[in-house]
């Protein structure tokens, strides 16, 4: 299930070529899913923080997640990739179907998911380790070794867009970066893992505008070949930069659609007030 290969620079052109054929814009109509959302409940005790969320999570494309601070965001990007299994008290009802199977299920390898299915949070979190080693440590953990780490570095760090701007300090700790420049390295670390999902929990939120417009612009880069879901409280962001835009509120999906007409033409009376402002 796990795919070593590195996404070389002649499959992005080979790509690009045929996307713009008229058979691949046909396909491109009918989105392909890649990942399930079925009922999906997550409780903390006994609050519940997501209700019976059920919603597709549509391949290649930018998914957002939008709502009030509290709202279950975070919470539902965190079950995606397991992370809350850290948190005693938090337990799931529903699924969430992956390649025909339910990644929510006990016996799943939560590590090999994570490798398929990368987080990056709020904080730009680097090892404080050289920038090369923080590519490289969960490559080593894994027991990759076998793979070229020279290469993996370059690409990864090339396809976060910052290989230009670090290329000659590779070795100097990834704390001497700026904040942007940091969170592009977690991105870095999660693309090395060759996942085929990318969840981002408000990657934007503790940059600058100069570096929020870069983590923008890369995220709709990224998913060409990944499919991304973030989490935002931005709605210019959301419009900006998701093909989907999901907004919840108080645990419950309120409201799911492709992201121009939620924002155009909003069918729940409860999105158009918070989009409009009225509350946040
Ligand atoms: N680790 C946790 N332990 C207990 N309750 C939590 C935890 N994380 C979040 N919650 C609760 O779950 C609800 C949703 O929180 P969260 O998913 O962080 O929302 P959002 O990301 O939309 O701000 C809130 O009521 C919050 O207090
Ligand atoms: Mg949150």
């Amino acid at each position: 299930m796990v795919n070593l290969n590195i996404k070389s620079k002649t499959s992005t052109q080979e790509q690009k070529k045929t996307s713009s054929s008229v058979i691949d814009n046909r396909m491109k109509e009918q989105a392909e899913v890649q990942l399930n959302l079925d009922n999906l409940s997550v409780f903390y005790g006994n609050n519940q923080a997501v209700k019976n969320v059920t919603m597709p999570i549509e391949k290649n494309k930018v998914t957002a997640f939008i709502g009030p601070s509290g709202c279950g965001k975070s919470t539902l990007l965190r079950t995606i990739n397991r992370m809350n299994d850290q948190i005693r008290i938090a337990r799931y009802e529903g699924k969430i179907m992956y390649d025909g199977i339910n990644i929510l299920n006990k016996d799943i390898d939560v590590v090999a998911l994570r490798k398929e299915i990368g987080m990056v949070f709020q904080e730009p979190n680097p090892f404080p380790k050289p920038i090369k080693k923080n590519i490289t440590h969960a490559l080593q953990y894994m027991k990759m070794s076998k793979v070229n780490m020279q290469e993996i570095v370059e690409t990864s760090l090339k396809q976060a867009a910052l290989w230009d701007e670090i290329k000659d300090r590779l070795n100097d700790s990834a704390l001497s970066l700026s904040g942007g420049q940091q969170q592009r390295l977690c991105i870095a670390r999660a693309l090395a893992l060759q996942p085929n999902i990318l969840l981002l929990d408000e990657p934007t939120s503790a940059l600058d505008p100069i570096s929020s417009a870069k983590v923008e612009d890369l995220i709709m880069e990224l998913k060409e070949h990944y499919t991304i879901a973030v989490v935002t409280h931005n709605m210019e962001q959301a419009a900006r930069i998701s093909d989907n835009t999901a907004f919840m509120y108080n645990g419950d999906l309120v409201e799911y659609g492709d992201t121009s007409s939620l924002f155009t033409n909003p069918k729940e009376q409860r999105t158009e007030d918070y989009i409009s402002g009225k509350f946040s």
